[in-house]
């Protein structure tokens, strides 16, 4: 049946402007607790995300897990269960994790899926028959923790190894090596005449640095099968299994590719040949096919070149060295960026489990929300340098930014207007409307600056300005005066044009605090976002068509509140925690 369809599909031409959004995080390793660091980088994605659906683009936000390698073998093996039983277990409470976080990815990639694993081999033999790869015997030092051949230059100045690289034992392998040496020029040439290709601008000199003062070394893409089993099989060679990265960076390209994006479809020549039977059809070539069929009816989404790759600094070489020379050599366009971010302590030290030196997520979330959660990483940290946690740090800024500020602000303003005004936003002149504007137009910029920071210290500004507002212009007493009730009238207007305004421009920080002020704006059809399944459970729908109902919508300058609206029931968002 699938078989006939190959020869009655129809090709429909896709324009440019089918292209979505495409943002991508690194994909997890599972074999530990999801932390500070894994919830910062995932929840950064999803703020970016989020800003440019509501600013009405169709967006494709894929995060992942990184399932292969020695360790989960090892890891599954003492606890007497298979590989793929041990990963099954691990990614479904990283799934919950990422829910728990407050994630709207489109999808989530396991390495050990089978969609994924057909493209591995797909590109991996097309490489090979091309001659990019080649087998050599290696002789030297193995760091069992990095699960890599160390070098002299990794050796501390006594001549020992780092402890962080645990038992180093010498080890003569042979293995697969992918060529590099003939892409350093062009990819130092293309660093140089893309600025935006790696941001911040300090991670793009350090690699054109790097690059231009070394000579690249040809890049292992195997193990043997004998020592490492957990890993995809090299297709060309069954004593080998690929390690690590033709596995892991492939994520960003298989997903596209499983889903019909015909740019990916057809660089990588899927289903060609074509089988001459369909009982010849193996698995993977069925996931082949699935791929061409997609492309071929027009019923694919274009994803490929990503828009944004965002990742932690330790893997700044493997995206944008070794990931643009992949990814060259498949005949592919490269990703328009690599945004990097820095990592995360507490109290100033490195996290680790086994000193204790940990922030949990999810406690911290249970305590204090998902919103608050998510506002502090943003707000405390810029994209780019390193972090630190301090749980008084969280709570000051929960207590005088959250509760005192936001919160007050909103509390305060809607309970006048259901006190002084019977809950109906009067008419009035919005006092603060070129105040309002222009923190929507700088935090809008700031949003497709990937600025996150900046655009929360935007809209800390217009609380501020609000709060200061109602303090000078004092409404409780101009309440006991009738002769004033104009002057209330503005005042009140003012600030329900300004919490409608924070309700939005918060949103792709704090989707639920934000949807809250909506509601309690008495904008009741809020409950949407971006949810809205289309068949896939991580699937959310086009939602530029639902953005302007929720209020919620970048896109458009929102209209005032029509005279009359009355507001719904009035709670507050961020309780006082003083204790
Ligand atoms: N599996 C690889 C990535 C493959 S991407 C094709 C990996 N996994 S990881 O679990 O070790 O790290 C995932 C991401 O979390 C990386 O971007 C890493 O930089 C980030 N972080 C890990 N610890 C971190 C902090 N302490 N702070 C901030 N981010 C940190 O690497």
């Amino acid at each position: 049946m699938v078989w006939n369809l190959v020869f009655m599909v129809n090709a429909r031409t896709m324009s440019p402007m089918d292209k979505r959004f495409y943002l991508t995080t690194a994909i997890d390793y599972i074999n530990g607790e999801p932390h500070l660091g894994h919830a910062y980088e995932k929840i950064i994605a999803d703020v970016i995300a989020r800003a440019h659906r509501s600013l009405g683009e169709e967006v494709f936000f894929l995060t992942g897990s990184d399932e292969h390698g020695q360790k989960v073998q090892q890891a599954a093996q003492a606890e007497g269960k298979t590989p793929q039983a041990y990963c099954d277990a691990l990614a479904a409470s990283w799934q919950a994790f990422v829910k728990s976080i407050g994630l709207s990815n489109d999808d989530f990639v396991r390495t050990t899926e089978s969609r994924h694993i057909a493209v591995v081999q797909a590109i991996l033999s097309r490489l090979h028959a091309e001659g990019q790869f080649y087998k050599e015997k290696h002789k030297g030092f193995y760091s069992t923790t990095a699960e890599t051949f160390l070098t002299e230059k990794d050796r501390l100045p006594d001549g020992s190894f780092d402890a962080s690289y645990g038992k180093v034992v010498e080890l003569e392998e042979e293995n697969y090596y992918f060529k590099l040496g003939e892409h350093q020029a062009w990819l130092i040439e293309h660093i140089e005449a893309n600025p935006g290709f790696i941001a911040p601008d300090s991670r793009r000199n350090e690699v054109l640095g790097f690059l231009k003062n070394n000579t690249l070394e040809d890049l292992c893409i195997s193990r043997p099968a004998s020592r490492l089993n957990w890993g995809i099989p090299i297709p060309f060679d069954k004593d080998f299994v690929t390690y690590v990265w033709f596995d892991a960076l492939v994520n960003y390209i298989s997903v596209p590719c499983a889903l019909g994006d015909p740019v990916v479809v057809e660089a990588l020549s899927f289903f060609n040949p074509v089988p001459s039977s369909p009982s010849q059809i193996s698995p993977t070539d069925r996931i082949q096919l699935m791929a061409w069929l997609k492309k071929e009816e027009g019923t694919s989404i274009q994803l490929w070149p990503a828009d944004l790759h965002i990742i932690g600094k330790d893997i700044l070489k493997f995206h944008t060295v070794y990931w643009p020379i992949m990814l060259k050599a498949m005949k592919l366009p490269l990703p328009k960026q690599v945004l990097v971010h820095g990592w995360w302590q507490k109290n100033g030290e490195k996290l680790s489990k086994s000193t204790g030196n940990v922030v949990d997520p999810i406690a911290v979330i249970n305590e204090w929300g998902v919103d608050a959660f998510r506002y502090y990483v943003v707000r405390e940290l810029d994209i780019g340098p390193d972090g630190n946690w301090t749980d008084d740090g969280f709570k000051s800024r929960y207590n005088s930014e959250l509760a005192n500020g936001l919160g007050n602000l909103v509390n305060r303003s809607l309970s006048m207007i259901k006190r002084y005004r019977e809950g109906v936003v009067p008419k009035g002149v919005n006092k603060l409307a070129k105040e309002i504007s222009e923190t929507r137009s700088r935090v809008i910029a700031a949003y497709r600056a990937n600025e996150l920071q900046k655009a929360l210290v935007q809209c800390g500004g217009l609380v501020t300005l609000a709060n200061q507002y109602i303090d000078q212009t004092s409404p409780f007493k101009l309440a006991k005066d009738p002769a004033r009730a104009g002057e209330l009238n503005d005042i009140l207007r003012t600030l329900a044009e300004v919490c409608h305004a924070l309700g939005t421009l918060l949103w792709p920080v704090m989707p639920g605090a934000s949807e809250r002020i909506q509601e309690q704006l008495g904008f009741t059809n809020t409950a949407i976002s971006v949810a809205g399944a289309t068949g896939n459970p991580w699937g959310h729908s086009p939602v530029a068509r639902v953005f302007p109902k929720t209020g919620t919508s970048l896109a458009e300058e929102p209209a005032p509140i029509a005279e009359g609206h009355r507001i719904g029931e009035v709670a507050p968002l961020f309780p006082r925690k003083d204790q």
